[in-house]
């Protein structure tokens, strides 16, 4: 007999459904069932589901050039590789397929510029509970504590400080270190923020100390928290920056961006076959055009704002936790430990929230969800809760 999915490696628990459509903040499986999002794709699709601009966006590009290699510069490469850095105010861009790669990147660019000017240092200081991919050197690079016994030996030189604490992190520096890497809000870790004034006095820290900051904003940036990239809030540009997720609105596409006196790469140190196709950077540049309008973005604080007002008013009502998060990345706490349960009878509901750990719900809306669709969320979430959260046990 055939089981669905059998093909498929099992890397993860997946329902006995196939997913066929999706179209702005819904998805449709193969019964007809209809979903609303607030998933997408994991803060992936920012602009919904299929998007016009997009599908027409790669039509176009698919007929004009899809790849020609990296071996060559493209238009659509160059143009998105501008925005960026007119954004972002670093100076040079390489485009990868995800953000782990993104964030390997930026560690061997670290750990390059600590072998050409800083005596070979190489260490890079991460915090606990943070995510930055699953390649080895980034899953090594995260502070996800169910990863610490995992595919041993690690990739070393990653040394782990709990976040918002400058004196742990200050003490941890040595002669070694080369680098400080974080989220600027832990999105996987339950959406935690680092705080804007430990933000400034890392960029400070890191200055005296004549060391690199990396922020990964693979999950915060493309408008995510309100702004186009989170550090703008903190008042302070990092020394590299990761972008993923957002930026492809749904197509595999990232970005490792430098300042141009870390960008010290030689040739040959870095690559890969599908490092800025055309396909790829013109759906780029597409969604770049829309995120960075500030008409768009404000709106994007204005529906955070909403969707954490009515998130408060269904935590009252249901005797549940701190609501906290920045623009349409924002976390419900769930004190009773049993998120994953809601999140499963939410789907069973025709809704889909991300329970991130047991005590916490996570809501990555598209950037232009309506405030109709909010209401939609917390109406269907409230049936949810009112059949009987107390009876659902965490798993
Ligand atoms: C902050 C952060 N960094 C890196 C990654 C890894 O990105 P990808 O899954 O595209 O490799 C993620 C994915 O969730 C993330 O949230």
């Amino acid at each position: 007999m055939y089981h669905m999915g059998n093909a498929m490696m099992d890397v993860t628990p997946r329902p006995a459904l196939t997913m066929i459509a999706g179209e702005g903040a819904w998805l449709t499986d193969n019964h007809g069932k209809r979903y609303l999002d607030f998933i997408q794709g994991w803060a992936v699709n920012c602009l919904g589901h299929s998007p016009a601009i997009i599908a027409e966006t790669l039509a176009a590009q698919a007929a004009t050039l899809i790849n020609c290699s990296p071996s060559y510069y493209n238009a659509p490469m160059l143009a998105l590789a501008e925005q960026i850095v007119k954004h972002s105010g670093l100076h040079k861009v390489f485009f990868t397929s995800s953000g782990a790669e993104a964030n390997e990147g930026a560690i061997k660019l670290a750990r390059r510029w600590g072998e050409k000017f800083k005596r070979g240092a190489y260490e890079i200081i991460t915090l606990q509970n943070s995510f930055h991919g699953r390649t080895l050197a980034t899953m090594s690079a995260s502070g996800k504590p169910q990863w610490e016994a995992l595919f041993e030996p690690k990739v070393t030189g990653f040394s782990k400080v709990p976040i918002n604490d400058i004196d742990a992190i200050t003490s941890a520096i040595t002669g070694n270190t080369v680098a400080i890497m974080l989220e600027p809000v832990q999105g996987e870790g339950g959406v935690i923020p680092a705080t804007r004034e430990y933000l400034q006095a890392l960029r400070e820290l890191t200055r005296q100390q004549g060391i690199l900051l990396i922020l990964d904003e693979v999950q915060t940036g493309m408008g995510r928290t309100g702004t186009l990239f989170a550090f703008q809030q903190a008042g302070i540009v990092p020394d590299i920056l990761t972008l993923g997720k957002g930026l492809g609105a749904g197509v595999p596409l990232a970005a490792m961006v430098a300042s141009d006196n870390v960008s010290c790469f030689e040739h040959g140190d870095q690559g890969g076959t599908f490092s800025g196709t055309p396909l790829m950077t013109a759906v780029g540049n597409a969604v770049f055009a829309i995120v960075s309008q500030p008409t768009f973005l404000h709106t994007v604080v204005k529906r955070g704002e909403y969707l954490r007002q009515r998130l408060r008013a269904l935590s009252a009502t249901f005797g549940l936790g701190n609501v906290r998060g920045e623009g349409l990345l924002v976390a419900l706490e769930v004190p009773q430990g049993n998120a994953s349960s809601i999140a499963a009878e939410a789907f069973a509901q025709g809704l889909l929230i991300n329970a991130t750990r047991p005590q916490i719900l996570r809501f990555m809306p598209a950037l232009n969800v309506t405030e109709a669709e909010v209401d939609e969320m917390v109406a269907r979430l409230t049936k949810v809760l009112s059949s009987g959260v107390q009876t659902f046990n965490s798993v």
